[in-house]
């Protein structure tokens, strides 16, 4: 199925580290002079497929193209598009991809940019696909804390709120499990927690964490802070949300706990988590963070329109028709015609798309 060898980024895994390096190292060269890069894209046309509200990932890889020459086509709401007549993703991605030399594209389903980029006629970035990734952010996420902290390695990084469905902090934790030494200290509930996936991983890297659920007792520790919002959009029922909701809040009295060279991260949009008062802290550098994530989108724009990146096939597991993922939200349980492929983990089926682990029966 897939007949394409081009630079997808689905996963930051995707690429090879070596590759997230020079695209943070462009995106710092670009900030610096941006008038080089004025007209390196003349001619070429992103297409956006936003299937989910975005402000900052949108706007930023819009404006990323229009700094570089580019025209954009697109949507951000599918019910103006063909969506709205039942059309597949596969489909309207095929045809998009087709009027574009690269496709942005966030979806509410996991796995779907995947799937997505399996009929794809140009190269596919993953701005997002339900609970489960967002390698863009990461790359945002990365190079503010090159930029601000200096280092990717040595770090003890706290991640706090919904980390359970917080695609921000899955894809930033995967990422900082390939540089030395980093440790992490995950702050949820017990409903919020990483999803084990996740913690093999951390635990497979040979890195350390911790899984508390103060704030208080954590932040003293911390060289980065990485608030995140509880994402209510992915929860069952409104009650389940309501019973995670306002439960962290960094103020200006937790702040005072912490180091005075701790930095606090947030991807943003926020909504109660972090109070207002936080804002004219030094240490709180969200707002930068979201503009780091626009010369890092230019910078991987240009990377991957000029073939700069060398990528893995898709799928490599084994494709298995008979079995079904088990997670609800994954887009082989929506889509017909997708392979259903796994990696087999000795005897632990693990789905090429949402990376749901089921048990081979
Ligand atoms: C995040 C997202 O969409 O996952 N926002 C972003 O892209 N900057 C975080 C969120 O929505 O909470």
């Amino acid at each position: 199925m897939t007949k394409n060898n081009f630079p997808h980024l689905i996963d930051l895994d995707n690429y090879p580290v070596s590759s997230w390096d020079s695209i943070t190292n462009l995106a710092i060269d670009i900030k610096r002079n941006p008038h080089i890069y004025v007209g390196a894209c003349n001619g070429k046309i992103m297409g956006t497929l936003f299937y989910e509200p975005s402000t900052r990932t949108q706007m930023s890889f819009q404006s990323a193209m229009l700094r570089l020459g580019g025209g954009i086509i697109g949507f951000d709401n599918p019910a103006n598009s063909s969506v709205a007549k039942g059309e597949s993703i596969m489909d309207t991605t095929k045809i998009a991809s087709s009027y574009s030399d690269i496709l942005v594209m966030r979806h509410p389903l996991e796995g779907s940019v995947k799937a997505a980029a399996l009929t794809a006629d140009c190269p596919v970035i993953n701005a997002g696909d339900g609970g489960h990734l967002h390698p863009t952010q990461t790359l945002t996420d990365l190079l503010t804390l090159k930029a601000e902290k200096g280092t990717l390695s040595g770090l003890t990084v706290g991640f706090c709120g919904d980390l359970k469905n917080g695609r921000t902090v899955h894809s930033l934790l995967k990422a900082l499990c390939c540089y030395e030494n980093n440790k992490f200290v995950l702050i949820s509930t017990d409903e919020l927690k990483v999803p084990t996936y996740i913690k093999n991983r951390i635990s497979a890297s040979g890195k350390e964490y911790t899984e508390v659920r103060s704030l208080e007792e954590a932040i003293p520790s911390l060289d980065v802070l990485y608030m995140t919002r509880i994402q209510r959009e992915r929860f069952g029922s409104e009650e389940e949300y309501n019973s995670q909701k306002h439960i962290f809040c960094l103020d200006k009295k937790k702040m005072n706990a912490a180091r005075k060279d701790m930095i606090v991260l947030h991807p943003l949009p926020r909504v109660d988590e972090i109070a207002v008062e936080v804002d004219d802290d030094p240490r709180a550098l969200y707002f930068k963070q979201a503009n780091y994530g626009m010369y890092v989108r230019m910078s991987l724009v240009l990377s991957v329109l000029n073939e700069n990146i060398k990528t893995k096939p898709l799928l490599t597991g084994a494709v298995m028709p008979k079995v079904c993922c088990h997670n609800p939200k994954c887009i082989t349980n929506f889509e017909q015609s997708l392979p259903h492929s796994f990696h087999n983990h000795g005897g632990v089926l693990e789905c090429e798309y949402c990376d749901e682990r089921l048990l081979l029966e």
